[in-house]
């Protein structure tokens, strides 16, 4: 039985700098997904959850970098984060650091699970660390990098991994390989998306012997993490206290939120990128298993917004700052183009001259000029008054493929697939820009066929309120402009939405045309 609750996740950030595209192409993606879901299931039976992983060696280095206290340092860059999600209109439900107590309390309390279930043990580590991924080589990695004669270097990023010696906390992660295998293959848990990614990690699974994972870091070479409960010596290993924050954020572990909990775990999707899936389905996976909880329902690890052939990223120093964009482009098409240009799951190539056609065909052309065509007529034949009555007579194929456009749309939704989701959505809005051209409203105005243009008139209206609460969930300011012209007062998501919705001006209307939502970009060089 499906429930009708749906909870939603993004990574939880590192504060060790500001946010970059890759960061806002995650949160907007999560973002249309938990804004749909609310016009589909009900506001208050979503739970969108972000924030900030705070701890760990590289923000301690980031820090000091600064001149600041770990503190003080990760307030101001977690700020950074919120203020963007604010600026680019990101719905999130939850907050979460990991240096809150309520996360704080939660970890201690996964540590303290597992070690009374005989999961944790304690030996010397030696081995290569990569401070920049927070991630211990593997024994394989080093033997065939030394082998060929090679440097050691992080297989991930590529540079120099630290050689240390140390006692830590283990935890059993290899006794569940052969388990965690068979649920992949079987899917009767948890979904991995894309398949492409799905094989990766089966792949990676049956290649290679699986490692205890080592969940600690001792005192005196890092103090800037959670405390571990089993000794005063040591902190918690970053990831095995960042990926908590799943079940810290909903109330693992606390009595008085057995209830909270309950209706939220497990978790309906991870989103991520594809640079973290292993964590995800490996690490995170294992350990929910070795706490008796069961698995998200869906982990999708997106693909990368590359630049120059290479990952965007912090450290390469390849970045595009998401404000700079919109201050250029605006909000939502911005929004827009992140979600219709690459498709979830494959890479994509960011450039301005791309983002300018997307605006100029896409929103300038078909969205914008269809509803300041329509409104515009509506108001030089109708003064701005919606025909009452009319709903019922309009034609046939644009109705048709109106009434199910909830529908084909929850389809893609389902499968994260929004690239294809637009598309559905673009197609009502290019029927009805031709419905316009080849009914010649203005002609019908001239020969005064009233009741034919009454018709066409009311049908691309019709269109328009549908259409606009499709496109809510990608460009939501968008959506509520456009609900405003067409003078309807009722909350965007407190709307219903689900096939069948034609006829929602049958009784009339007055509509108020607004300045063009999306005035064209000029490509001309001077
Ligand atoms: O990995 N293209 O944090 P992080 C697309 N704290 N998405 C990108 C991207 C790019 N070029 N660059 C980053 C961490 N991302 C851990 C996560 S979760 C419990 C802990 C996005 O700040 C993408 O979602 O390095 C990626 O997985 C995430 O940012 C990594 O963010």
């Amino acid at each position: 039985m499906s429930r009708k609750r749906y909870y939603l996740t993004t990574p939880l950030y590192y504060v060790n700098a500001k946010p970059h595209i890759g960061h806002s192409y995650t949160n907007i993606a999560a973002d249309a997904l938990a804004r749909f879901k609310r016009l589909t299931l009900g506001k208050d039976n979503v739970l969108f959850l972000t924030g900030t992983d705070e701890h760990g060696q590289k923000i301690d280095k980031a820090a000091q970098a600064a001149g600041m206290n770990p503190k003080e340092f990760t307030d101001k860059i977690s700020l950074t984060f919120r203020d963007l999600w604010t600026t680019l209109n990101i719905s999130y439900d939850d907050f979460i650091r990991t240096t809150e107590p309520r996360h704080k309390e939660a970890v201690k309390k996964v540590w303290i699970k597992l070690d009374k279930k005989g999961e944790i043990y304690t030996a010397i580590y030696s081995g290569y660390y990569c401070t920049p991924c927070e991630t211990f080589l593997t024994d394989e990695t080093v033997r065939n990098l030394a082998a060929e004669g090679k440097k050691i270097l992080c297989p991930e990023c590529q540079r120099p991994a630290e050689k240390i010696e140390e006692s830590n906390y283990f935890f059993k992660l290899s006794k569940y390989q052969d388990w965690l295998i068979e649920r992949i293959e079987k899917q009767d848990q948890m979904t991995i998306l894309p398949d492409t990614r799905r094989n990766e990690v089966l792949g990676f699974l049956r290649n290679n012997k699986l490692q205890d994972l080592c969940v600690s870091r001792p005192k005196n070479r890092l103090a800037w993490g959670i405390e571990c409960p089993l000794s005063a010596e040591h902190v918690t290993y970053v990831w095995f206290d960042a990926l908590v924050n799943y079940i810290s954020a909903c109330g693992y572990g606390d009595e008085a939120a057995k209830e909270k909990f309950a209706k939220w775990w497990p978790a309906d999707v991870h989103i991520i990128g594809k640079d973290i899936l292993r964590h995800h389905a490996i690490y995170w996976t294992i350990i929910l298993h070795a706490l008796d909880l069961p698995l998200p329902k869906m982990i999708f690890a997106h693909g990368w917004w590359v630049q120059g052939g290479e990952k965007m990223s912090k450290s390469l120093g390849n970045v595009v700052d998401p404000v700079e964009v919109v201050k250029t482009f605006g909000v939502d098409p911005y929004r827009y183009f992140l979600l219709r240009e690459a498709p979830f799951g494959q890479d994509g190539t960011f450039s301005e001259e791309a983002l300018t056609l997307r605006f100029n065909t896409d929103l300038a052309n078909d969205l914008g000029n269809l509803l300041h065509r329509s409104l515009t007529m509506c108001e030089k034949y109708f003064n701005g008054e919606i025909p009452a009555g009319i709903s019922s007579a309009c034609p046939g194929r644009l109705r048709n493929e109106v009434d199910h456009l909830p529908d084909a749309l929850k389809a893609s939704m389902e499968k994260l697939d929004f690239s294809l989701a637009l598309a559905t959505i673009w197609q009502p809005i290019s029927i009805a820009n031709k419905y316009i051209e080849d009914s010649a409203p203005w002609t019908l105005a001239k020969q005064g066929k009233q009741d034919e243009l009454k018709i066409v008139i009311v049908a691309l209206l019709e269109t328009l309120k549908v259409v606009s609460q499709a496109v809510w969930p990608f460009m939501p300011a968008t959506a509520e402009a456009i609900w405003k012209q067409l003078g309807i007062e009722t909350p965007m998501d407190q709307a219903p939405f689900q096939n069948g919705l034609w006829g929602f001006f049958q009784n009339g209307g007055k509509v108020a045309k607004g300045a063009p939502l999306f005035p064209r970009i000029d490509t001309k060089k001077p």
